[in-house]
C-alpha cells in the first residue's frame, strides 16, 4: 500500500523584518546575514497570533469537509507549546471542526517533533487505511533581541495530510533514526529563550547527517544519483548548503550540480521567513514543489530531518503523477509577499509584546482568520472563519 503526503500547506505570520535592518541596528555586515547565514527576511508575529493559529492557519487551507470526516488524529509537532498540559491539537481539532471521534495531541522533539508526528501517521494509516491523519508543524523561534541566535528567528507552521494513495509523495519505509543525547540547544521549562551552543549545534547537525547519511546509503544501497533533490531542516539555509557539500565527493560534478539547483529552489521560501524550528524541513519541501521546474512523477527526495538534543533522521518519498495539482504556489507567494515590513523599531516592540499573564483580560480586532480574539482568565479565545 502507498502511504504519504496527499496534500500540504504553510502559513507565517503577516509581519516581517529585512534582514538589513536588522545588520544595520547589531552594527553588522548585512552579508553575514544575506550571504554568511543565507537569510534575507524574517517572519514575526504579532501578540494576537500563536502556534494554534498559525497551525489552523495552515490545515484550513488544505482539508475539505470529507478530510475532516476521515481524520482519526491530530498531531501538533511543536516545541513553542504554551501551556504544559493541554496539547495545541486539542484546540486546533476544535477549530477546524474534526469530527470528534479523534485522537489529538502534542509531540514534541525540539526540530524533529512533526517527522516523528508523519511516522506515527504513517504507521496508522498502514493499518486504517480508509483513515487519514492531520500532522501539524507549528513553532515560534525565538532567541531574543541581541542573541546570538537573533537572525535565525522566524515563525509558521506547515501541515500535511497524510492518507493512502497520496497525491503529491509516496513515503519510503527507509527511515534511519539516530538519538545522540547532547546540550546543543534546550529551553528548561523556566526560560523563556533556548540555551543555545551554537558551534556545537551546526557540528552536531553536520555529523548527524553524516552518520543518518552514511548508514542509510549502507541499508538501502541508494546512492546521490539516486535523487532528483535532497531535502534539509533549515535553521538557517547556509547549513543545509553544507551538509549537502560535506559529500559533495561522493559524486560526479553534473549530480552534484544538479542537486544543488534543487537545494536553491528549496530553500526560496526559507530565505524569507527564517526558522519554523519543526517546519522548516516541510517548508522546504514546499518550496522545492513549488519553485523547481524540473521534478516529475517518479523523482525521488531525500528527507533530512534534525531535531537538537538530539534526534535526526533521513528517509526517502517519491512523487506522484499529478503532485502539481496539489500544490498552492500562488496563494503561498500571495501570502509571502502581502506581508508588512516592520521597522527595527516596531520589530522590537512587537517582539516584546506578550498576552497578560495573571489572567486580565485583553481582546484583538487580528483579520488574520483565526487569530487570538481574546485571552481571559488564563485561556485563550480563538477567532474562527466558520
Ligand atoms: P555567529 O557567531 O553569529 O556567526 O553564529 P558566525 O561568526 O559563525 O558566522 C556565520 C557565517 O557567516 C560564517 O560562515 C562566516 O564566515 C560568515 P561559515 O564559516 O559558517 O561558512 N560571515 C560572513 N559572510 C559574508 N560576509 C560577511 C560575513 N561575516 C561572517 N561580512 C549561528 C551563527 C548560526 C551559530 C547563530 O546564529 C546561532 O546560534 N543560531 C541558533 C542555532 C542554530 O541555528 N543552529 C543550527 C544547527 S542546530 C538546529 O538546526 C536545531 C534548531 O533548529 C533548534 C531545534 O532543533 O529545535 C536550531
Amino acid at each position: 500500500m502507498n502511504i504519504g503526503i496527499d496534500k500540504l500547506s504553510f502559513y507565517v505570520p503577516n509581519l516581517y523584518l529585512d534582514m538589513t535592518d536588522l545588520a544595520n541596528a547589531r552594527d553588522t555586515d548585512p552579508m553575514k546575514f544575506h550571504v554568511g547565514i543565507g537569510q534575507d527576511q524574517m517572519a514575526v508575529n504579532p501578540v494576537s497570533q500563536d502556534i494554534i493559529t498559525f497551525g489552523a492557519n495552515a490545515a484550513a487551507a488544505i482539508l475539505s469537509q470529507a478530510d475532516k470526516e476521515q481524520i482519526d488524529m491530530v498531531i501538533v509537532g511543536t516545541e513553542s507549546g504554551y501551556d504544559s498540559s493541554k496539547a495545541s491539537a486539542v484546540i486546533i481539532h476544535h477549530l477546524l471542526d474534526i469530527q470528534p471521534f479523534a485522537r489529538s495531541f502534542e509531540i514534541k522533539e525540539a526540530c524533529y517533533g512533526a517527522t516523528a508526528a508523519i511516522k506515527m501517521a504513517t504507521d496508522y494509516v498502514r493499518s486504517h487505511p480508509e483513515r487519514k491523519v492531520l500532522v501539524v508543524a507549528s513553532d515560534l523561534s525565538r532567541y531574543g533581541l541581541h542573541s546570538d541566535g537573533e537572525p535565525t528567528q522566524g515563525a509558521g507552521a506547515v501541515a500535511l495530510l497524510i492518507s493512502k494513495d497520496p497525491r503529491v509523495l509516496v513515503l519510503e519505509d527507509d527511515s534511519v533514526f539516530f538519538t545522540n543525547d547532547i546540550y546543543d540547544f534546550w529551553r528548561p521549562v523556566y526560560e523563556e529563550f533556548p540555551l543555545v551552543d551554537g558551534p556545537l549545534s551546526n557540528e552536531t547537525y553536520l555529523q548527524s547527517f553524516a552518520t543518518v547519511w552514511a548508514q542509510h546509503k549502507q541499508q538501502t544501497g541508494l546512492t546521490l544519483e539516486d535523487y532528483a533533490a535532497l531535502c534539509f531542516h533549515i535553521p538557517y539555509t547556509k547549513i543545509g548548503k553544507k551538509a549537502l557539500l560535506s559529500i559533495a565527493e561522493e559524486t560526479d560534478e553534473k549530480t552534484l550540480e544538479r542537486l544543488m539547483a534543487q537545494y536553491e529552489e528549496s530553500i526560496t521560501y526559507s530565505r524569507r521567513v527564517g526558522n519554523l524550528y519543526t517546519g522548516s524541513l516541510y517548508l522546504g519541501l514546499i518550496s522545492l514543489l513549488e519553485n523547481s521546474s524540473s521534478l516529475e512523477a517518479g523523482s525521488k527526495i531525500g528527507l533530512f530531518s534534525y531535531g537538537s538534543g538530539a534526534v535526526s533522521e533521513f528517509f526517502s518519498g517519491y512523487l506522484v503523477e499529478g503532485y502539481q495539482n496539489q500544490l498552492h504556489s500562488v496563494e503561498h507567494q500571495e501570502l509571502l509577499d502581502n506581508r508588512k515590513q516592520l521597522s527595527i523599531e516596531d520589530y522590537e516592540n512587537v517582539f516584546s509584546e506578550s498576552l497578560p499573564n495573571d489572567g486580565q483580560s485583553v481582546s484583538f480586532a487580528d483579520p488574520v482568520p483565526y487569530s487570538i480574539e481574546k485571552a481571559e482568565n488564563h485561556i485563550r479565545y480563538y477567532r474562527t472563519d466558520n
